[in-house]
């Protein structure tokens, strides 16, 4: 279990090291729940974290077994690598018109109807070439790494025909394997019903014939997701695909509850991993996730991007739930995709302790992927790191994402 002496790294002394560690899954969490260590190292090994402790002890070991060192010379708090656990990072185009339309008065299910919405980005993205997709995308993960979020869940969803889907999910894939962040891929070709089909049952048949397999004996992705919606899917056909995709080997996540309730009772019937959005949820729905074990995963960036409410947080947390907190970043409805802004700004219009907001966008982020390796500062995970130029977390959420991270790690390395 011990490192091998010479291949580890001591990186230190931080200000406070923020470790997320020893923290409920679900449930209220106050910041005296925060394990914070003053004067902090943390020793890496290869891409793994070996311990966390205070700096002077770890420095004498350091020196005795020949560690090798990275001095930090100025006040940082550190903190876990971000989590974005429901992002549309990969697409082409822009939706500005939308956005003028919407802020002139119309909604964003008016657009949908009138055919712009997704459908505007399905038709741009069906037209840009691979290469345009990966360097856009390559672009966006680059960001998202510097603003420190060092795993991200990208979908697919505005190919909707199989070639164009394999297209979205093959430059997911290509970038994973390109760049430091870790991409976690999801499939949403049920994310509305293409124009070359003229019904929604008759379309959700074709991706779980036609789609799911290919997708699986690729390896493209292992999850699955579908948008329930009026625009959209409805509860009834989303019931009938989520659980052919489960028969399939998918893990399941939603898009629910946006601005209709109905989705989150289906979440809750498949025993999704997580119901994501949830901005209509009401305390019944919130209650039939509780029970089901679904994370409940909230979007603050789309309702920053429409103009509405934020899911109710508080009352998530309140019943229990497992919440966590994603930028939904897509050209649409959430185009600002900055996660520590949009976390802060709902942690301070929710009333979320800051432990709450952290845990949001690590632990529980981790387990809304179901990742388990990764979103505390812990021996054995991964060292995913990111250190803010304070000496008090607190400042963190308190800039309200103004304060970015000045050096981030990603398994084992400055980037
Ligand atoms: O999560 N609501 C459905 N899907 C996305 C928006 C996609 C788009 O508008 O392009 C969302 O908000
Ligand atoms: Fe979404």
């Amino acid at each position: 279990m011990e490192a091998p002496p010479e291949t580890c790294t001591l990186i230190g002394p931080f200000a406070q090291v923020v470790t997320m560690a020893n923290l409920p899954l679900t449930g209220p969490i106050t910041d005296d729940q925060l394990e914070i260590l003053e004067h902090a190292g943390v020793l890496v090994q290869a891409d793994k974290i070996v311990r966390v402790g205070p700096y002077a002890q770890l420095a004498r070991e350091a020196e005795s077994h020949s560690y090798q060192l990275h001095p930090i010379d100025q006040p940082l708090v550190l903190l876990p690598g971000l989590i974005d656990a429901h992002t549309h990072l990969c697409f082409a185009g822009s939706r500005s018109n939308d956005y003028a339309l919407r802020v002139a008065g119309k909604t964003y299910l008016e657009i949908a109807r009138q055919g712009g919405g997704i459908l505007d980005t399905v038709r741009k993205t069906r037209a840009a070439s691979p290469e345009e997709l990966v360097q856009t995308l390559t672009q966006r993960c680059s960001r998202h790494l510097a603003e420190g979020v060092t795993t991200c869940e990208v979908k697919s969803g505005y190919g909707l025909t199989v070639p164009d889907e394999l297209k979205m999910l093959e430059a997911i894939s290509q970038v994973n394997q390109q760049h430091p962040l870790d991409l976690v891929p999801t499939c949403l070709a049920a994310h509305t019903r293409p124009r070359e089909f003229a019904e929604n049952t008759a379309y959700l048949r074709h991706v779980v014939q036609e789609h799911l397999p290919q997708v699986k004996e690729k390896a493209l992705a292992y999850r699955v997701d579908i948008f329930i919606e009026d625009t959209a899917f409805s509860e009834e056909e989303a019931l009938w695909f989520l659980q052919e995709a489960k028969a399939q080997g998918f893990q399941i996540t939603v898009h629910a509850d946006q601005f209709s309730t109905g989705g989150s009772k289906v979440a809750a019937q498949v025993e999704a991993l997580s119901a994501d959005h949830l901005e209509a949820s009401t305390p019944q729905e919130l209650l039939l996730l509780k029970e089901a074990g679904v994370v409940a995963t909230v979007l603050p960036g789309a309702s920053l991007g429409l103009g509405i409410a934020f899911a109710p947080a508080r009352k998530m947390l309140d019943q229990g739930l497992c919440v966590a907190i994603a930028t939904d970043w897509n050209p649409g409805s959430a185009p600002m995709g900055d996660l520590l802004v949009q976390a802060s700004l709902l942690g301070a219009a929710q009333k979320l302790t800051i432990a709450e907001t952290f845990a949001g966008v690590t632990t529980r982020a981790a387990h809304a992927l179901r990742l388990e390796d990764r979103g505390s500062l812990e021996a054995g995970m991964l060292a995913d790191m990111i250190a803010f130029p304070t000496s008090n977390y607190q400042e963190i959420p308190y800039f309200q994402g103004k304060l970015k991270p000045t050096m981030v790690w990603k398994n084992g390395k400055l980037v």
